[in-house]
């Protein structure tokens, strides 16, 4: 075993137990971006070029190399959805054949599933991983076998996941994908999962699923932040509900203001990864909470009647359903 694999198979020890909460992992996480950081070809240290390689598919914005290598630097995040995954994983192990995850979107790191592949053997689990950006594939790939775990691959694939025919003797047991944003605006998150979970329908989804709520950011840390209704569920029911429907945008909820406002409203993002693994309220950037798109200044009592806008710019949009009073 090399100092790498060592140092990766003790990371993944801790982040794939179910006992570890997620706040006792992020010494972990920073040990595990730095060993993808110091053994990847992609240069993480450019004070330029953040966004090269990025590119603006018909479903949203897919993020550059630097950008998604970032996302390692996200100790919550990283440390709920690597839990996660080894949890949905070993609840699928059977002896006739590996569990097959379909990785949409695995950024240069592949990061996380390289901890769920040191800690299960290569007849346990197989990835097929994709994104949609080659040069993004090409540094997870060439990290992945750097670390050895070449065998744990059972494809490379460069495609648009919101696109991507899912070959029929490959059906996924899981699929992941963090192609998100706040308040899964931007990137193409619901497009992807809408895909997938359409061809794989009996395939665990990570994250389980996201909701955005209407409410104010808190007053201080460690309080809650006042929350006034759920706004958009993203979820296998929600998915299933929206198969037959081929429009540009999906059902949200209606929400009235309270008669006093106390600040301007914002979007709040929760994420249950699987089981009971969630990302709360500034727990990464994902959760943190999101002004309403053109910060509209809005009365007390106002109702607004939400959609989810699909296509190159998705994300929640209003319209005002009626005058305060
Ligand atoms: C937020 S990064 C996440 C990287 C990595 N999975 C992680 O969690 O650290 C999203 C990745 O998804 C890729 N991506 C975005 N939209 C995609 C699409 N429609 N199809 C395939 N890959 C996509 C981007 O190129 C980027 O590498």
């Amino acid at each position: 075993m090399t100092p790498a694999q060592a140092e990766l198979a003790s990371i993944a020890q801790a982040l794939s137990d179910p006992r570890r909460s997620l706040e006792s992992l992020v010494g972990e996480t920073v040990r595990l971006r730095h060993l993808v950081e110091q053994h990847s070809r992609l240069p993480m240290d450019r004070q330029d070029g953040l966004r090269d390689g990025e590119s603006f598919l018909p479903s949203g914005w897919a993020i550059s190399p630097v950008q998604a290598g970032l996302c390692a630097r996200e100790p919550y995040r990283s440390a709920a959805f690597i839990q996660g995954l080894a949890q949905a994983v070993r609840q699928r192990l059977h002896a006739a054949r590996p569990v097959r995850v379909l990785y949409a979107g695995c950024g240069p790191f592949a990061l996380l599933a390289l901890p769920v592949m040191a800690v299960l053997g290569a007849r346990q689990v197989q990835f097929a991983i994709l994104d949609v950006h080659a040069e993004t594939l090409a540094y997870a790939r060439d990290l992945i076998g750097q670390l050895g775990l070449d065998g744990h691959v059972s494809a490379g694939i460069c495609a648009d996941a919101a696109s991507y025919h899912i070959p029929s003797d490959a059906l996924p047991d899981v699929i992941i994908s963090e192609t998100m944003n706040t308040a899964l605006g931007k990137e193409p998150q619901v497009a992807i999962l809408r895909n997938l979970h359409a061809q794989a329908p009996a395939a665990a989804l990570l994250p389980a699923e996201v909701t955005v709520h209407l409410g104010l950011e808190r007053r201080q840390p460690g309080e809650p932040c006042a929350d006034w209704g759920r706004l958009f569920t993203l979820d296998a029911d929600a998915l299933r509900a929206w198969q037959d429907d081929t429009g540009d945008s999906l059902p949200a909820a209606r929400i009235r203001l309270p008669d006093v406002l106390d600040g301007a409203p914002r979007l709040l993002t929760r994420i249950r990864v699987h089981g009971d693994i969630v990302l709360g309220d500034y727990d990464c950037s994902l959760n943190l909470p999101l002004a309403l798109p053109g910060k509209p200044l809005l009365a007390g009592g106002s109702v607004l009647d939400f959609r989810y806008r699909l296509g190159g710019s998705p994300g929640l949009a209003f319209q005002l359903a009626g005058a305060p009073g």
